[in-house]
């Protein structure tokens, strides 16, 4: 059962499809308040446990820690950091009573988890205008499924994304790609996409080429394409200020751009230096942006990923100036009354400061919308521009698109990947830790940066993650400007990246079946072990394991010169092991704890009691997937029902397109 209450005036974030009418007075859940703007507060049971949140930092359960939603352009995703890239206000209390909540307000939210008092699991919005969603159910599991059919069926990627992709912001011309496709080709690592960072446009003029480097475009993706490779450009949200730039005269000609105050355009600096914001939250601005990804499709591109769209800002010329202010006081202050830590500050907080994003406005509902009360809604509204656009340049079609920044709702519209994360063991769990939440706000074409977009990658640390993300929708291998080379063929025996990517392949059959059954029926694609063992205390504990679909339990390797790990078996399950010749070692193992080892080359899954799943033969590109020939591991006499089509269109009916394989 779900009550939707409302509170004042709030911005209509079209984060639910379901139509509801809105309750009279408080949830009988917990306290509401109002003071200064919004707050709730929950008494929690000492075995309550605190599930979903999404893109957030630490564990499956969020207890005993704060976690801020305000979408944050950050690099450093330490253990500290209270705010990502995503605002996914959606959490389930399972525990003494169990219920959901789902806390629809565009601005910063702040999650005190059991973090202030142990006990008290405390909300605050800054102002009370919200819409607050009390769900009621038998179990986490199907409160969580309730609010999926709440916020709508998530988006559904075209199958070629559910390949491997390389990316590395570095490449910038033919060649740069050239050698990325030869490297996987010639040692034959399956691929399917290379990706386009920013050097792909010229002066990073989002929606152009760089002249020199790309002048013959179309004949360079099609090129590509006949490799079974398509290129995925990055597009980014800040516009930059150039005369004579179309995109830029187009937008301050018909005001499409986020205003100052007092009219005028306003300028935040990013990778082109000034730029202006299109305003997404502007239904009419939000079309002509869209519009613009036809350039590309145009030009033969089926993907793309949207960045900087918290909106990220460097500086702003109104900040600058208040630097250079201080910096002249510093100077100047023979009296030694000005410290270098306020000039350090005065610098540091340049980029993405919160006076900035309270200096600019939208014009929504026909309603001038300081930015800061709906912060959180312009990825979303970013990916929603493109989104909506693809329906209209393509309908039968579907496209890739994923972005950084996102907000409930976007599920609808596209994936997104983890951000800027670094090559740390640490951040190989994070993103194991992070994927079911993710999935309960709606977001299954997910992802990170494998083997760590910061910092210089080591081989191990690549296989490991590899091994990780043989599993996550999105398979991208993707690292920042500078660090040590991450493509898998950089790297000593390259048959060992060879056969992880292999099993990916070979798993694709069933890892995109249940994909589309999880979109499909607004289900998860992965599973804490406490959603499927709800009877089982110590399940209730793992936070390092993880269930895929029905049929499997996953259990990477985070640990440096690990040679296995302890896993924890609710159930028989059969241990598989992907060896490096081909093969697959099998092994029945009781429930319980067990020591399991795992070479760096290997890829292990567990499948549960009476269930199979389907593998198909190793290919070098998912369209060369032999799907008509696939054999069955697992349990004997059992059965799986594997969804099929043609993973282009978008005719997804699941009685059609399924159909029982026996084993
Ligand atoms: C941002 C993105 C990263 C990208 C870089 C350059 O940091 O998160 O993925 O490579 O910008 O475009």
């Amino acid at each position: 059962m779900i009550q939707k209450y409302v509170f004042g005036r709030p911005f209509e974030t079209e984060a639910v499809v379901l139509e509801m009418e809105a309750k009279e007075g408080v949830p009988e859940y917990g306290e509401t308040s109002f003071g200064e703007g919004f707050v709730w507060t929950y008494r929690l049971g000492d075995e309550d446990v605190v599930y979903g949140l999404g893109e957030a930092n630490r564990g499956i359960n969020k207890r005993g820690y704060c976690y801020i939603s305000n979408n944050t352009d950050i690099p450093e995703h330490t253990e500290d950091q209270r705010s990502l890239y995503g605002a996914h206000n959606f959490f389930v209390v399972s525990g003494v009573r169990t219920f959901g909540l789902f806390v629809d307000y565009p601005a910063k939210v702040t999650f005190d988890i059991g973090y202030t008092r142990m006990d008290t699991l405390k909300i605050c919005c800054e102002e009370a205008d919200l819409y607050l969603y009390v769900i009621e159910g038998e179990s986490a599991y199907e409160i969580v499924r309730q609010f999926r059919k709440m916020i709508g069926r998530s988006y559904i990627a075209p199958k070629f994304a559910f390949g491997y992709g390389q990316s590395r912001w570095e490449y910038a011309t033919k060649e740069d790609f050239y050698r990325v496709a030869e490297g996987y080709r010639k040692n034959h690592i399956p691929m399917d996409m290379v990706y386009m960072d920013i050097d792909y446009m010229q002066d990073y003029k989002d929606f152009t080429l760089h002249t020199e480097n790309f002048s013959d475009f179309p004949e360079f993706v099609q090129g590509m394409k006949e490799n079974h490779l398509r290129l995925i450009p990055i597009i980014d949200a800040g516009v930059k200020v150039e005369k004579g730039y179309e995109i830029y005269e187009e937008g301050v000609k018909n005001g499409y751009f986020c205003k100052r105050e007092d009219g005028s355009d306003f300028v935040a600096a990013v990778w082109p230096g000034d730029t202006h914001f299109p305003d997404v939250l502007n239904p009419e601005a939000r079309k002509w942006f869209g519009e613009k990804y036809r350039i590309l499709t145009e030009q033969g591109i089926e993907g793309f990923w949207n960045d900087m769209n918290e909106p990220a800002i460097f500086y702003t010329p109104e900040g600058v100036e208040k630097a250079q202010k201080v910096v002249k006081e510093f100077l100047e202050d023979t009296e030694g009354k000005t410290s270098i830590f306020e000039v350090r500050d005065a610098i540091m907080n340049l980029a993405n400061n919160e006076e900035d994003y309270r200096s600019f406005y939208h014009q929504a509902d026909g309603k001038k919308v300081r930015h800061d009360k709906v912060h959180n809604l312009f990825g979303c509204n970013m990916t929603r521009a493109a989104s909506e656009a693809f329906e209209r340049i393509a309908p039968e079609k579907r496209f890739l698109m994923f972005s950084r920044s996102s907000y409930i709702g976007m599920h609808r519209y596209g994936g997104i990947w983890t951000g800027d994360n670094k090559s740390w063991w640490s951040h190989l769990l994070l993103n194991l830790k992070m994927m079911p939440s993710l999935n309960m706000c709606g977001f299954l074409y997910t992802g990170a940066d494998l083997g760590g977009f910061g910092t210089d990658t080591t081989r191990d640390l690549l296989l490991r993650w590899l091994a990780l993300g043989v599993f996550t929708p999105l398979m991208r291998n993707h690292a920042a400007l500078g660090t040590r080379k991450q493509e898998c063929y950089q790297f000593e025996h390259i048959e060992d990246f060879r056969h992880v990517i292999e099993v990916r392949y070979r798993l694709i059959p069933y890892l995109y079946s249940e994909y589309m059954k999880a979109a499909l029926n607004d289900d998860l694609y992965f599973k804490p072990l406490a959603f499927t063992y709800p009877k089982d205390p110590m399940a209730l504990q793992v936070e390092d394991q993880l269930m895929l679909g029905d049929e499997i339990m996953i259990a990477p390797v985070y640990t440096q010169n690990a040679k296995g790990r302890y896993v924890y078996l609710p159930e028989e399950m059969k241990f598989v092991k992907f060896l490096p010749d081909g093969t697959l070692s099998e092994q029945t193992l009781p429930a319980g704890h067990h020591y399991v080892e795992i070479a760096l080359n290997e890829v292990p899954l567990f499948i549960r009691q009476n269930k199979c799943i389907p593998l198909a033969s190793p290919a070098e590109y998912v369209d060369a997937l032999d799907t008509k020939n696939l054999t069955l591991i697992g349990y004997k006499n059992t059965s799986y029902s594997l969804y099929e089509d043609d993973g282009i269109h978008k005719d997804y009916d699941l009685n059609k397109n399924t159909k029982i394989l026996k084993y």
